[in-house]
């Protein structure tokens, strides 16, 4: 059997700041991609050798034909493992298929509690006095992959949305970056 190819390939769609713990903890990053142009992650890794790569779900067929080109451009770059830093679509099928048990996402709650895109303000309104940052692996379902790492943030009397998940994203910074390491390193 030949060993998976070493490249973290990182899939972004909106601010970029767990990118940033992976650039800043020396992560071998071959590639980013996001899923809209001009995501402002993308700008993160403009001063470093990083192939960029934008796959707009309007310039494809369907969702299967862009996560198809959006695999075979992370192959060609070299990339075996696929870490999802706030990327906000659905992996299809296709593209899992390609990188079994190799892609990775983080996400603001101590899963299986609140998965899916408002995590922070359902934990908010579900009054929950902690909730917390994931990793885990990517399956075809909404945030059900299999656990990798968690920790818990505890809510505060006055927290909004903001204030809570910068706390969370703030461990998400250190979760994240510990556990592409431990993956690449395997
Ligand atoms: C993070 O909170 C992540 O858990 C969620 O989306 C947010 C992305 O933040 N999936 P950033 O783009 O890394 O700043």
């Amino acid at each position: 059997m030949t060993a998976p190819s070493p490249g973290v390939g990182v899939l972004v769609s909106g601010s970029g700041t767990n990118l940033q713990a992976l650039i800043d903890a020396a992560i071998p990053i071959a590639a980013v991609a996001a899923n809209v142009d001009g995501a402002p992650a993308l700008s993160r890794v403009e001063t470093l050798a990083v192939p960029v790569g934008a796959f707009p779900l309007e310039r494809y067929a369907d969702r299967d034909a862009r996560d198809a080109a959006m695999a075979d451009w992370l192959e060609s770059h070299g990339v075996g493992l696929v870490v999802c830093a706030g990327y906000m679509h659905l992996l299809r099928p296709v593209f899992l298929a390609r990188f079994p048990d190799r892609v990775v996402n983080v996400h603001p709650a101590l899963l299986p509690s609140f998965p899916g895109a408002h995590a922070v303000e359902d934990a908010l309104a579900a009054g929950v006095t902690e909730t917390g940052a994931t990793v885990h692996l990517v399956d075809g379902g909404v945030d059900t992959g299999r656990v990798l790492r968690q920790e818990a943030v505890a809510v505060v009397a006055g927290d909004t949305p903001e204030t809570l998940h910068e706390r969370i994203k703030l461990v998400e910074h250190r979760l994240l970056p510990a556990v592409v390491k431990e993956l690449i390193a395997a």
